[in-house]
C-alpha cells in the first residue's frame, strides 16, 4: 500500500506543470477547547511527531527549529525509502496561521495552511487547507477523505495532550497559592500494598506509590519536560517512558536515561506508621 502511494506521489511529481497548479484538495474545521498559546506550542512541537502520532509518523530528524517553527527529516509509519520526506513548518502568530510544506520527498510540494482563530478563552477554531500541486482531478475525492481522516485522528491525539497539559498547569497554578500539605495518611499498609501501584493527590499533584526492591516509593507522574502522562509507564524495570516524546527516566536516580537536560520533580517521601500499620506521605523539601 505504502509503495502504491508512492508511486502514484511519484507520477504526480514528475507530471510536467503548467503554471503553478497548487490545486486546492479540501478543508478540514474544528473547534477546540484550548487557548492559543496551547495550539502554537504545539505547532512548533516537532519532537511530539513520533510519538504521540506514532501512528503515523515514525522518525524525525530536526535540522532547525525555533520559535519560527522548524525544518526536519520525517518518515511516515511504517519506516520505509518510499516514504522519507523534508518538512517545514513556519508559524506566523501575527496572521494567525502557520504553513506547513513538503520541500522533497513523498508528497513534495504539498503545503497545508492552518489558522487558528480565538473564539474566547479557551477556545479556538484550526481550519485547515490542504494543497496539491499537480494532482489529477480524479484523484481529489480520494485525497480529500484521506487527509479528512488524518487531521481528525491527528487533532484528537493533539487535543489530549494540549487539554492535559493546561490542566496541569493550572494546578501548579493553584499550588502557588494555596498552603502546602506537609503530611497525609494515604491508607492502611495491608490495603495500600493489595492496591499497588496506588495514585494519590499531594499538594495538587499527582504521584504513584509502587514497590521497588521492597520498598515503598513514590514518583510524581508529571513528566518534567511538559508535563505529560507518565501513569502508563511500565514500572516493572524501574523505567518511565512518556508517550509525549518519548524521554526516558530512571526512577530510582529520577535522572533522564535518554539525553535530555530534565529530572524528575521530587515526590514526597514515604514513611509507615509501625504502631497504626499506616502509610505516610511527607512533604520532600529536597
Ligand atoms: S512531556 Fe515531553 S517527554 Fe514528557
Ligand atoms: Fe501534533
Amino acid at each position: 500500500m505504502a509503495f502504491a502511494n508512492y508511486l502514484v506521489d511519484l507520477i504526480r511529481r514528475i507530471t510536467p506543470s503548467f503554471g503553478s497548479q497548487l490545486s486546492h484538495i479540501t478543508t478540514y474545521t474544528r473547534e477546540l477547547p484550548i487557548n492559543l498559546d496551547r495550539m502554537y506550542e504545539n505547532a512548533i512541537d516537532w519532537e511530539h511527531l513520533p510519538f504521540l502520532h506514532s501512528s503515523t509518523f515514525s522518525e524525525i530528524d530536526v535540522l532547525e527549529s525555533g520559535d519560527w517553527g522548524w525544518k526536519a527529516n520525517a518518515f511516515l509509519t511504517p519506516k520505509s525509502t518510499f516514504n522519507s520526506m523534508l518538512l517545514e513548518l513556519r508559524l506566523d502568530r501575527n496572521k494567525n496561521r502557520w504553513i506547513t510544506k513538503t520541500l522533497a520527498g513523498f508528497g513534495k510540494g504539498t503545503e497545508i495552511w492552518t489558522h487558528a482563530i480565538p473564539l474566547g478563552p479557551n477556545k479556538i477554531k484550526v481550519i485547515v487547507d490542504f494543497y496539491v500541486p499537480k494532482l489529477p482531478a480524479f484523484l481529489k475525492a480520494k485525497y480529500a477523505g484521506q487527509y479528512n481522516a488524518l487531521y481528525a485522528q491527528l487533532y484528537d491525539e493533539d487535543l489530549w495532550m494540549m487539554a492535559r497539559r493546561q490542566a496541569q498547569l493550572n494546578k501548579l497554578d493553584k499550588a502557588k497559592t494555596t498552603a502546602p500539605e506537609t503530611t497525609k495518611v494515604l491508607g492502611k499498609l495491608g490495603e495500600l500494598k493489595a492496591q499497588l501501584p496506588f495514585t494519590f493527590e499531594f499538594n495538587h499533584q499527582t504521584y504513584r506509590l509502587v514497590e521497588l526492591a521492597d520498598t515503598l516509593v513514590a514518583h510524581t507522574l508529571s513528566c518534567p519536560h511538559m508535563l505529560g502522562p507518565l501513569q502508563d509507564a511500565d514500572v516493572q524495570g524501574g523505567i518511565l517512558v512518556c508517550p509525549w516524546h518519548g524521554y526516558q527516566f530512571d526512577l530510582k536516580t529520577r535522572k533522564c536515561i535518554s539525553g535530555q537536560r530534565c529530572k524528575l520533580a521530587p515526590a514526597p517521601l514515604i514513611r509507615i506508621d509501625t504502631d497504626k500499620m499506616e502509610v505516610i506521605a511527607l512533604i520532600n523539601n529536597r
